[in-house]
């Protein structure tokens, strides 16, 4: 309950100043970070994830599909939903003055909040690594983004919600439904913690 409403206040906060925006870029550096911590470390106070490190390529194609409405719509997608009207003022050359942006902040691997069996989630990771890689680090061609160094809280919850038909079920939602068919191999809580235990242990 308070992660909404510290979400909500954060929205307010956004919403409330739309005369300063109109002056800045179609971006204001400084809401990004409202949420996702100083230089983009991630924060699981209002769960939204660390950018800095991220693939460009990979936030790329979430703004845009935030920004469209491809992700976070689904009205039981709590986070989703807070991120998504972040996204839907960006233009195309707003979209790259952040890429740019983002890529100049340092990046450090997140702490580990999850525990679970490692040994058993090795076992799960075995299919995911054909498109994440065999030490988590992502693969362009593929378009699967690096997962080591994630927030592990921010992993539990995506694979909750491709599970649940919250991501990846956008009919232009092209990556995000292939994603959402290996979750199927996933099952229950128990599985979920495993594997993303399994992903902390290779950025250790
Ligand atoms: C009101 C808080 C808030 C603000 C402000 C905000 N975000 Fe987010 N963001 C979130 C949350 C919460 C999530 C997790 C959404 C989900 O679970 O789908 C998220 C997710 C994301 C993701 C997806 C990461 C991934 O690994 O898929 C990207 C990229 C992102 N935000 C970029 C940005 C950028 C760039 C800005 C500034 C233009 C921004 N956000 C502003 C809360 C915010
Ligand atoms: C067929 C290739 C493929 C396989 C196999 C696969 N993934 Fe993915 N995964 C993707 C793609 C592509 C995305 C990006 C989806 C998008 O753009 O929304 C993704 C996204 C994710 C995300 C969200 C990352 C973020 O920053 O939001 C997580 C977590 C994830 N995968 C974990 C796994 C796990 C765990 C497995 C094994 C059970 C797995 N993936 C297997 C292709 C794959």
């Amino acid at each position: 309950m308070k992660r909404i409403q510290f979400i909500v206040g954060c929205l307010a906060a956004f919403v409330a100043a739309p005369a300063l925006a109109a002056e800045r870029e179609p971006f204001d550096d400084r809401y990004c970070t409202t949420c996702h911590g100083a230089d983009g470390r991630g924060n699981e106070g209002v769960q939204a994830p660390r950018l800095a490190g991220m693939e460009p390529w990979y936030l790329k194609r979430q703004l845009e599909n935030y920004r469209d409405g491809i992700r976070g719509t689904h009205p039981d997608d709590i986070e989703g939903v807070a991120m998504q009207p972040m996204a839907a003022r960006l233009t195309d050359a707003s979209i790259q003055d952040i890429i740019e942006w983002v890529g100049g902040w340092n990046y450090v691997p997140a702490e580990h909040t999850i525990s679970g069996d490692i040994d058993a989630g090795r076992v799960l990771y075995q299919p995911c690594a054909t498109c994440h890689g065999a030490d988590a680090e992502g693969n362009e061609a593929l378009g699967a983004p690096a997962l080591a160094g994630q927030n592990d809280w921010y992993m539990v919850t995506q694979l909750r919600n491709f599970l649940a038909g919250y991501r990846g079920v956008h009919p232009r939602d092209v990556y995000g439904a292939q994603m959402r068919a290996m979750t199927t191999g996933l099952n229950g809580e128990n599985d979920i913690n495993n594997v993303v235990a399994y992903i902390n242990s290779l950025s250790d």
